[in-house]
Order: structure tokens, then C-alpha cells, then sequence
């Protein structure tokens, strides 16, 4: 993996994956990390700062009308090399959960954050990622080829929902799952792997300080699912250990 796009890494997995990434013993050339405001974003500046190979782009993923101007951005970074791997990982969830409390903002919201945004940027970065797959088109489907990565939930798969509510958060995140699995048909003659990614339950703002995983693990786990997606990866929902979850 030459180059990676990742969006929301100023906390949370997406600062921890920028961090692991430039740790990494092989690191890609171009690590393109965004987010919303550079006031919020301290720790990724001075990453940004002693890392040649990572660039901060600024990105509020409910501006879909920037997104073109953003992907010419992206192109002047990747040149003809492409990009490789971009890694939808912005998301949000409001707080209230159960149907008294649920509201048309916070649906229309939640939608736009977690499904709208991955879909349309999307479309946006195609020229850039088909770059990448036909610069790449001896390998296999995978990250070093061209991929998308899709960051879901366990609480968007509709098998797995045995405790109800969330009705923003896991609407959201099904919806995404649908999406994820239409681009891995539409871009598959195009040699662009389409994947839904869930992270574990994570201590992050998002996760909240009761759940059982650090940042670190998961993203190592995360790390080692990107590396080596293959075929059977394409237009399905896995988590942080490499297990397959049921949509
Ligand atoms: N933590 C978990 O347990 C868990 C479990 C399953 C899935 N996930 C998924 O993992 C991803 C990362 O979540 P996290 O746990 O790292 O949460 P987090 O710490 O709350 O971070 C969320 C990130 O998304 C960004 N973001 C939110 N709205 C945005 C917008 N309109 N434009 C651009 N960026 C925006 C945030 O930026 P600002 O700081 O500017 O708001 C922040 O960088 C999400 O997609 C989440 O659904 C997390």
C-alpha cells in the first residue's frame, strides 16, 4: 500500500491508525489524513509535522459540494501513482437512542455523517482509485491494488440486533453495509475492492469510556484485516480480529 486515505483522524481510530501507520516498519509513501478543524487536530499537526509522508487535509464530510475541490487536492498528492486505499472512517452517533427520544435531526444527521458522506466521496475519489488499480493491475484485489474501506458497526448488522434502539446510529450503519455491497458489484470490473470494516467496541469518544478496547488493539487488528484483503473480503462486513460478521 502506496498511499492511504483516511477521514475523521484528528481522535479516536482515526488518529490511532495514522499513528500506527507511520510506525509501521513499511510505511506508505502518502498517508492523506483528515479533519475538520485544525484547532482540534494538535497531536495529528505535530505527527503531520515530523512525518514527510503525512498530509492533513481539511474535510467536513456533510460539505458534499467540496468534495470535488478535495479530490483534486488528493490527485496532486498521489500524481500517477493513484490512490490505494480510502479508508471511510468519519462517523458519528447522537446520544439518545430509544424511539420516545429519536428526532428527524438526528436521523437526517446521523444518515448524512455515516452513509451519505463514505457514498459521495466515493464518487468523488473513483478517477483516483482506478489509477491506482490499473497502475497496479498485476496484483490481486486488494490494498495494494485499490480499495475502500468502509467503517461499519456490529450494531449495523440486522442479525445481530438483539437489543433494539439506536435507531440513528444502526439505520446508519445497515445503510452503509447496502452500500458497501453495491460498490463491490459496480466497482469490481474496475479491480476496486469494496469492504465494511467493524472495529471492536472501542474507548473512544464515540465508544465511550466503558468499552473493553483500547485504540491500540484494535487498530493493530484493523492493520492486519487491511493488509490482507483478499477476494473473499469484497462486498462483506468483517471486524477487527479477522472474524466475518453476518450482515
Ligand atoms: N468506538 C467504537 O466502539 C466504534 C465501534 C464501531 C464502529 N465505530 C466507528 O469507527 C469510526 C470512528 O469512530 P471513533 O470511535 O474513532 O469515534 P470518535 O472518537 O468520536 O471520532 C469520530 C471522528 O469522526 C469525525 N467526524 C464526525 N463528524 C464529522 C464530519 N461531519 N466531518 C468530518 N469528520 C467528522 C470526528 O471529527 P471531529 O472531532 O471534528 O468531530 C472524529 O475525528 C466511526 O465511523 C464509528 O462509527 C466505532
Amino acid at each position: 500500500m502506496k498511499s492511504i486515505l483516511i477521514t475523521g483522524c484528528n481522535r479516536g481510530l482515526g488518529l490511532g491508525f495514522v499513528k500506527a501507520l507511520v510506525r509501521d516498519r513499511n510505511p506508505p509513501n502518502q498517508i492523506i489524513a483528515t479533519c475538520r478543524n485544525l484547532d482540534n487536530a494538535k497531536e495529528l499537526q505535530e505527527i503531520a509535522n515530523e512525518n514527510k509522508n503525512v498530509h492533513i487535509i481539511l474535510l467536513d464530510v456533510t460539505q458534499t459540494e467540496t468534495f470535488p475541490n478535495f479530490a483534486s487536492q488528493v490527485e496532486e498528492i498521489v500524481k500517477d501513482d493513484g490512490l490505494n486505499v480510502l479508508f471511510n472512517n468519519a462517523g458519528c452517533s447522537p446520544k439518545s437512542t430509544r424511539i420516545n427520544f429519536v428526532n428527524t435531526e438526528q436521523l437526517v444527521d446521523t444518515y448524512l455523517v455515516n452513509t451519505v458522506a463514505p457514498i459521495l466521496l466515493t464518487k468523488a475519489l473513483l478517477p483516483v482509485l482506478k489509477k491506482a488499480s490499473e497502475v497496479n493491475k498485476d496484483l490481486p484485489l486488494g490494498s495494494s491494488r485499490s480499495a475502500i474501506i468502509n467503517m461499519s458497526s456490529i450494531l449495523g448488522s440486522i442479525s445481530a440486533n438483539d437489543n433494539g434502539g439506536l435507531y440513528p446510529y444502526r439505520c446508519s450503519k445497515a445503510a452503509l453495509n447496502m452500500a458497501t455491497k453495491s460498490l463491490s458489484i459496480d466497482l469490481q470490473k474496475d479491480g476496486i475492492l469494496v469492504t465494511a470494516l467493524h472495529p471492536g467496541w472501542v474507548k473512544t469518544n464515540l465508544g465511550g469510556p466503558g468499552a473493553p478496547m483500547e485504540v491500540e488493539s484494535s487498530v493493530k487488528g484493523c492493520m492486519e484485516v487491511i493488509r490482507h484483503l483478499s477476494e473473499k473480503h469484497n462486498g462483506a462486513l468483517y471486524q477487527w480480529d479477522g472474524k466475518k460478521l453476518e450482515w
